[in-house]
């Protein structure tokens, strides 16, 4: 199997079943398969969305020597909080942290930045790919938006009740599967992924 295969069947390493979800509707050159049930990834100790989707990476090729391995970090920038959480995102509020103390945080931290050019942030993602002969295959998506005063929606992880793209008034857990298949930052990383993977430099 190479990066000429039509086809290949690739382990995404994380233990985020959203995330294997969304991948799965986004990268339609791979069949996607879960790590198995249980399985320990390193801890995520980087100081990059890089770093960390390549510690998953490599990780998840020793684990299967010889498949398509894909791993993603990813996380929100907050500009009035300097960045964060950053590559903190899934523990902001702490090792016992859930997405509903993480966003309870965030709303916390925003207290008193009422206007919405205040509340700017982005969604940043980094996926990383390794072929079975060691190749190495990377891509980044963002999108721009900004944190809503309170929560609104039910679809979708994490932060996405308060993130609202730019250019719309709902958050992405209103707008849903199919829009975030269409412009979130998971979905350009993996477009952006998938054009080096058929067209590789
Ligand atoms: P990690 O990539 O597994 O380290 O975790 C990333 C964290 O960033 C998640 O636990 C969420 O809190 C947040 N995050 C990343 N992508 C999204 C998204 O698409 N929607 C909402 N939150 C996200």
């Amino acid at each position: 199997m190479d990066a000429t295969d039509p086809i290949r069947r690739a382990i995404v390493c994380t233990g985020n079943s959203h995330k294997v979800e969304e991948l799965a509707l986004l990268l339609d050159d791979f069949v996607l398969e879960p790590l198995a049930a249980g399985t320990k990834l390193p801890p995520e100790i980087g100081a990059t969305f890089l770093d960390n989707a390549r510690i998953k990476a490599y990780a998840g090729q020793e684990l299967h020597p010889g498949s398509w391995v894909i791993a993603d970090d990813s996380g929100l920038s907050v500009d009035a909080l300097d960045g964060a959480p950053g590559v903190h995102s899934a523990r902001f509020a702490g090792d016992d942290a859930t997405d509903a103390t993480n966003t309870d945080l965030l709303l916390q931290r925003l207290d008193g930045y009422a206007e919405t050019q205040l509340r700017t942030a982005r969604f940043i993602c980094v996926l990383v790919a390794i072929a079975p002969d060691g190749t190495e295959y990377l891509g980044e998506g963002t999108v721009e938006g900004h944190i809503a005063l309170e929560r609104s929606g039910d679809a979708g992880f994490g932060y996405d009740p308060v993130f609202i793209p730019t250019g719309e008034t709902q958050s992405f857990a209103e707008l849903g599967a199919e829009v975030k298949a269409r412009m979130s930052h998971r979905a350009r990383a993996a477009r952006a992924l998938s054009e080096r993977i058929l067209q590789p430099a």
